[in-house]
């Protein structure tokens, strides 16, 4: 049988987040973050747990990595707590916080895998909340000093830096939205916020390269593709402006073009930039567009946007993982190729693809998540058509290495490739993690 072959130096790789796996929320002098504070907020998680142990990886990270190199993982995405590092959001270095990235990293390399370090997955030290969080300019300047201090710690060994992961999801859902820590509702609050996230990024790009020798730098953006219900103008508008919210706001300023024209003029119309662009000072734009090694990608599904007051959305026949979202691969690959010929990236990594199916053991301990597999293979199928269409992808990380918090829906959802008994603590491979392996062996995906 003819296969989907990858490039021989592909790298293929399963992506995690501190506050999602390490628990030992109170070990070793790590301060409170954001997320501990929110998930305090009666309401606020789906089934009002949180991070205070989760996956225990801090204390197991010896038998977790072990298990990734058992399935032939090359490469791990992984966050570092800032909380644990500057327990005071900036200032005193907390040494025994440091050293367990340090440890970490020593286990992957000694298997042979190749540590990617995301600086910022949402945990804020919650002093630095305290004081404005990322509405506030100083937040920025504080996270280059978090750069700044992580980067000279493991950039003797750790080439692959990523400074910020989704800043929508920080910037819009934490301070807009308010579904995500620190819980904010405020539309200018939300802009202002994104705005100290991109440029705190661009500011760290330069520092990360000052400490790093052959540092290769980038920034994970999340993208939902938002398509139009119908060709009717409210539609197409709603689309435009869905895109503009979701994906453009933050792509463009990475790419030297500043905030889109059409959102600047929809927000001020709208109401949500009372005083303009005031937060913008000079040279932001530029910072922001700082010289990138790499985009990281993180796909789920698209959205179909249909403008509410031209009547109800059409239903769509389509099938939905556990959490609710469309399976949608062809979606990857229309973005993969929009943002290859459209932004020329340089290099395209999926830093994170994958499905939430909440299948546990059958009776024999084993966990048939079929269609997991199928999720992943459709979209692996999809990335190899890319690459053959000119996609300068050069890496692919499955979100995620095990079951872990899932945010606002709690323990509720499972994104793993490897099952969690969150009672014992025990780990087991499911079905997509042995398929997932037999790729990675085969460097390839059969059509
Ligand atoms: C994106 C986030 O980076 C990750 O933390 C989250 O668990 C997954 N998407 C799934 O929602």
């Amino acid at each position: 049988m003819t296969q989907r072959a990858f490039p021989s130096d592909f790298l293929w790789g399963s992506a995690t987040s501190s506050y999602q796996i390490e628990g030992a929320a109170f070990a070793d002098g790590r301060s409170e973050s954001i997320w501990d504070r929110f998930c305090k907020q009666p309401g606020a998680i789906l089934d009002q747990t949180n991070g205070d142990i989760a996956c225990d990886h801090y204390n197991r990270y010896r038998d977790d990595v072990a298990l990734m190199a058992r399935l032939g993982l090359q490469a791990y995405r992984f966050s570092v707590a800032w909380p644990r590092v500057l327990p005071n959001g900036r200032g005193a270095i907390n040494q025994a916080g440091l050293d367990f990235y340090r440890r970490l990293v020593d286990e992957l390399l000694q298997h042979n895998i190749r540590p990617f370090v995301t600086l910022y997955h949402w945990d804020l030290p919650q002093i630095l909340e305290d004081a404005g969080g990322w509405p506030e300019r100083a937040t920025a300047e504080a996270f280059v000093e978090y750069a700044d201090v992580v980067s000279r710690a493991l950039g003797d060994t750790v080439k692959d830096w990523i400074t910020h992961n989704e800043p929508w999801c920080a910037g819009m859902l934490g301070y807009q939205i308010g579904e995500h820590a620190p819980g904010r509702k405020n539309w200018n609050d939300g802009l202002k916020a994104s705005h100290h996230l991109l440029l705190s990024h661009g500011w760290a790009v330069d520092v990360i390269r000052r400490n790093v020798p052959q540092a290769s730098v980038g920034i994970t953006l999340n993208f939902t593709p938002a398509m139009p219900a119908s060709r009717s103008t409210e539609d197409l508008n709603a689309t435009r402006h869905f895109d503009g919210f979701f994906n453009r706001w933050f792509l463009d300023p990475v790419y030297g073009r500043e905030y889109p024209a059409d959102m600047v003029r929809d927000y001020t119309e709208l109401g949500y930039l009372p005083n303009g662009l005031d937060f913008v000072h000079d040279g932001d734009f530029k910072a922001m567009a700082a010289t990138t090694d790499f985009l990281g990608v993180n796909y789920y599904s698209r959205a179909v946007i249909h403008d509410p007051k031209t009547g109800t959305a059409p239903k769509l026949d389509s099938e939905y993982t556990d959490i609710g979202w469309e399976v949608y691969p062809q979606g990857l690959g229309d973005l993969l190729k929009r943002l290859a010929f459209a932004y020329n990236p340089g290099k395209i990594y999926v830093t994170e693809n994958g499905a939430s199916y909440n299948d546990g053991p059958d009776g024999h301990g084993e966990v048939n998540d079929t269609r997991r597999t199928q999720y992943l293979h459709d979209h692996l199928s999809v990335c190899s058509e890319a690459i053959a269409a000119g996609v300068p992808l050069a890496g692919y990380f499955v979100w995620s290495l095990m079951d872990n918090f899932e945010w606002a829906k709690g323990y509720s959802q499972r994104f793993g490739v490897i099952w969690v008994d969150y009672e014992t603590q025990q780990r087991i491979p499911k079905a997509s993690a042995h398929w997932y392996s037999r790729v990675v062996k085969a460097n390839a995906v059969q059509p």
